[in-house]
C-alpha cells in the first residue's frame, strides 16, 4: 500500500494511542491552546518540528516555510508572530534552521528559480551582510553550514525589529528568542547560543519603534 493510502488508518490508530494514555485527550485539546513556544522552521520533510523535540499537541505554535525565513515584508510569518506574542503570550520564540537545507543551497548558486528568486534573495542578503566572514571559509560545505547558521541569526534579528516583540520585551522581558540548527545527518538539535539581549541592545537605536511610549 502507498503511504498516502495509509494516512486515515494511521490517524485512527493515533487517536486510539492518545486516548489510551489519556481518555479525555481530545476533549482537553478542544478547550483551547496555551503553547509556551513559537517554532519557526523549514518546510523540509526531514525536519519534524514536534517529533524531534518530543512536543505534544497544544504545546507549540508552529510556522514553517522554505528556509525558515522571517522576511521584513512577509505577512504570513508576521501574522504568526503577532498572534503568538501578542495573544498567546508565548515565552520562547525559536528559529530553527537545518544543515542540508535545499533553500540555502539554492541561494548559494547562480540559477534563476522563478517565483523562488525573491524569497531566496533574503538568504543572498544574509550572505552579503556576512560576506567577509563567509568568504574566509574556503571549504564549500563548511561555508554552506555557516550560512545556514547566519541565516537563522538574521531571521531572529528580523523578529527583534517587530513592534509586537519590542513592546512585549520592553514591558515583560520576554519572549526570549533562540536560534537553533537541526542536523539532518545525526538527528541532533544544536543551540547556536546567540546573545540576543546584546544584539537587541546594539541595534535598538536603529529599530526602536517607541512601543512603550504613551
Ligand atoms: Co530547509
Amino acid at each position: 500500500m502507498e503511504l498516502f493510502e495509509q494516512v486515515f488508518s494511521n490517524n485512527k490508530k493515533w487517536i486510539e494511542d492518545k486516548k489510551a494514555v489519556r481518555a479525555d485527550f481530545f476533549e482537553n485539546l478542544s478547550r483551547g491552546q496555551n503553547p509556551d513556544i513559537l517554532y519557526i522552521g523549514c518546510s523540509d520533510s526531514r525536519v519534524t518540528a514536534e517529533e524531534m523535540m518530543g512536543v505534544q499537541p497544544g504545546q507549540m505554535f508552529v510556522h514553517r516555510n522554505i528556509a525558515n525565513l522571517v522576511p521584513n515584508n512577509d505577512n504570513s510569518s508576521a501574522s504568526v508572530i503577532e498572534y503568538a506574542v501578542g495573544h498567546l503570550k508565548v515565552k520562547h520564540i525559536v528559529v530553527c534552521g537545518h544543515y542540508y537545507c535545499g533553500g540555502v543551497k539554492a541561494a548559494m548558486q547562480s540559477s534563476d528559480l522563478g517565483i523562488l528568486n525573491p524569497w531566496l534573495r533574503n538568504i543572498r542578503d544574509v550572505y552579503r551582510l556576512h560576506k567577509e566572514e563567509l568568504n574566509t571559509i574556503k571549504d564549500e560545505n563548511q561555508r554552506y553550514d555557516r550560512l545556514i547558521e547566519l541565516n537563522v541569526q538574521e531571521q531572529c534579528v528580523n523578529i527583534i525589529k517587530m513592534a509586537v516583540w519590542q513592546k512585549s520585551y520592553l514591558t515583560t522581558g520576554g519572549p526570549d528568542i533562540h536560534g537553533w540548527v537541526f542536523d539532518v545527518h545525526t538527528g541532533e538539535l544544536k543551540d547556536l547560543k546567540i546573545d540576543f539581549p546584546r544584539i537587541a541592545a546594539g541595534i535598538r537605536e536603529i529599530y526602536d519603534l517607541g512601543t512603550t511610549k504613551s
